[in-house]
């Protein structure tokens, strides 16, 4: 019998042979047929070689990943995304840490950028200097490479940001290209004068309007205008230049050994370039996303990408596949559509919005999962569609308008209490800052407020999908008042929700408004029902009470109906949508409540801002 490393050899060499025929196609409608078979060979040398340093442990977790692969869409599954610093202090303080995210139920952790960045500023990290060390006071290459193995052992999946479409104005490409190295300046975007970037920019949506104008910046030392979408720091990379994808192939495969398992792709959207568009969402972007993954197949097949595209409901599915990519390009990808309908409805008390518009959001590959999340690092843009809006009757400019009010407290009645980010002049956008607490109403003390944060995570811990947890939102923690302090940060008030995590409070066991204590028996009711499996089917129904979310999950035991009213006022479950999906009174069940539901005139009535999952029974 061969011993394990050479059947690992064996299983490598029969990837190889499956994958590459498919990984020569993608690039030829990247590269063009010249250039493919160059660029393939260079990518297969990359593999066999990230495969060869590739520890026996890892290969293990190989192939037990490849013998479970539904691991991430298992109900049980939930993650947690925080900054090491704001953490822990330092990735050993995270591995000191781990039991607690273990107590909790978390499988999958994101640690935020964490590898060296420029100075500050430096976008909380997104303008990383050097992709093969660690940021000197979290800890060291060898520390990461410790705390991966510490977080696999306690069955946590590390993730980390692999910052694709810029890299800092100090990463050594950039300094190369600005001494003059023609090799790198082909790595960026550079045009000598404003008629390349004139162009561009007549139908270029500006990201960070406030403090980073524009999306070009011109460099003395270059002698040129470099492209560059976010700050003027973050320069964008060209993926046209086939040299790039093997240098980030190749970081991926050096990350993977040291037991990274999931890439979160930031900024994916960005990173093709056409002239005469919003320079988003290219079909390129998804071929360029196919062939990292069948390198990462090969050579780490463990490895996960999860797709940051925080697009609109059109847009959004092609990141999971659609077409011909179906299943072949992201493994997860955040459900930017779902995130914005929770605020929506818990704004509006009203939910035919959201399900009109996540009726529309085709299944996903059941290879594949949505991130369901309510709060991020970032702030909140209301991808809301004009079409999405229209259909319902709404005027989707007033809508969005609505909103930013409503959460930045400005509204009459608001309850929440968020910071405008990036308010653009131009199209009258304004995203919203402001912890998840915050903007439920707990900062103001808003009666509802408690119900409200428990209310969404139930949305997002039955819609299907991995849902990933915003460090503190766990235990309702306001906005950080003190966020404009460092002055690094003081033009950017995202950082107003990046709290650091208070432990005296959380080791006191205080949970006063209940958040904690209610957010672990969701985790809790949630492992147990099979229903919500990620690969399980999610249909949204039409509303039969407007207030109510009606979300039914299929599986071969039965349907599960996850109901969740939005509002603050006492609200039904409709005698027929029981009838419709044979629940019957005698057995029905609220996997929530443990008990079965107490029925008038055969409808299932609903408190302020409550859930119910509702199934048939054992
Ligand atoms: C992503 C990050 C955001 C960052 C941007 C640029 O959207 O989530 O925080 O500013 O990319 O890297």
């Amino acid at each position: 019998m061969p011993g394990p490393d050479a059947a690992a050899e064996e299983t490598f060499e029969d990837r190889l042979r499956a994958l590459v025929p498919d990984l020569r196609d993608t690039l030829e409608r990247v590269y063009g047929a010249d250039v493919a078979p160059g660029v393939t060979d260079r990518l297969v040398a990359i593999a066999r070689g990230g495969h060869e340093a590739r520890p026996a442990e890892l290969r293990a977790l190989d192939e037990e990943r490849m013998r479970n692969p539904d691991w991430f869409q298992r109900p049980g599954m939930v993650g947690y995304a925080a900054y090491a610093d704001r953490f822990a202090g330092s990735l050993a303080g995270v591995g000191e840490r781990a039991a607690y995210l273990r107590d909790l139920g978390v499988g999958y952790l994101h640690l935020m950028p964490l590898l060296t960045p420029r100075p500050a500023p430096n976008d909380g990290g997104y303008a990383v200097m050097d992709y093969r060390s660690v940021r000197p006071d979290l800890g060291t290459i060898d520390d990461l490479r410790d705390l991966a193995t510490t977080l696999r052992a306690q069955g946590i999946s590390l993730c980390l940001d692999l910052v694709l479409n810029h890299v800092a104005r100090e990463h050594e490409w950039a300094v190369a290209a600005r001494a003059g190295d023609p090799e790198k300046r082909a790595y960026f975007h550079v045009y000598d004068d404003r008629t390349g970037p004139d162009a561009f920019e007549a139908t270029l949506p500006e990201v960070f309007p406030d403090f980073a104008p524009g999306s070009f910046t011109w460099d003395d030392e270059l002698a040129g205008w470099v492209w560059t979408t976010f700050n003027d720091y973050q320069w964008d990379v060209d993926w046209s230049n086939p040299a790039v994808l093997c240098e980030y192939a190749d970081l991926i495969l050096g990350l993977a050994n040291l037991g990274v398992e999931v890439f979160r792709l930031d900024a994916i959207a960005f990173i093709w370039k056409r002239l005469g568009t919003d320079c988003q969402n290219q079909p390129e972007v998804h071929e360029l996303t196919r062939a990292l993954r069948t390198v990462a197949r090969i050579a780490a097949p463990a490895v996960l990408f999860k797709a940051e595209a925080i697009v609109g409901p059109a847009d959004l599915p092609a990141y999971l596949g659609v077409g011909h990519h179906h299943g072949r390009v992201s493994d997860l990808a955040y459900h930017n559509g779902l995130m914005v309908q929770v605020w929506s409805m818990l704004a509006s008390g009203e939910v035919g919005l959201a399900a009109h518009a996540l009726q529309q959001l085709p299944q996903p590959p059941s290879t594949t999962a949505w991130v369901t999340y309510v709060r991020c690092h970032d702030d909140i843009g209301w991808a809301v569609s004009d079409e999405d809006a229209r259909a319902v009757g709404l005027d989707p400019v007033a809508h969005r308008r609505f909103l930013s009010d409503w959460y930045s407290g400005s509204f009459p009645g608001s309850w929440a209490r968020g910071l405008v980010f990036q308010e653009n002049e131009a199209t009258g956008d304004r995203r919203i800052s402001g912890s998840l607490a915050s903007l439920a109403g707990l900062e103001v003390g808003d009666p509802g407020a408690a119900a409200r944060i428990l209310l969404a995570h139930a949305v997002i811990l039955s819609f299907g999908g991995l849902p990933v947890l915003w460090m503190g939102d766990e235990l309702g923690l306001l906005n950080d008042a003190g966020w404009a302090d460092d002055p690094a940060h003081a033009a950017d008030n995202r950082w107003v929700h990046r709290p650091r995590m208070p432990w005296p409070e959380v080791e006191s066991g205080r949970d006063p408004h209940g958040i904690t204590a209610g957010l672990r028996h969701l985790l809790d009711v949630r492992r147990s029902l099979p229903h919500l499996h990620a690969a399980s089917p999610t249909e949204v129904w039409d509303p039969r009470d407007p207030r109510v979310l009606l979300v039914v999950r299929r599986h071969p035991s039965g349907p599960l109906l996850a109901a969740h009213n939005m509002s603050g006022e006492q609200a039904w479950v409709s005698a027929d949508v029981l009838h419709w999906l044979g629940l019957h009174a005698d057995g029905l069940h609220d996997a929530l409540s443990g008990t079965a539901p107490s029925l008038v005139e055969g409808a299932v009535p609903l408190e302020p801002y409550a859930a119910v999952w509702l199934h048939g029974g054992s």
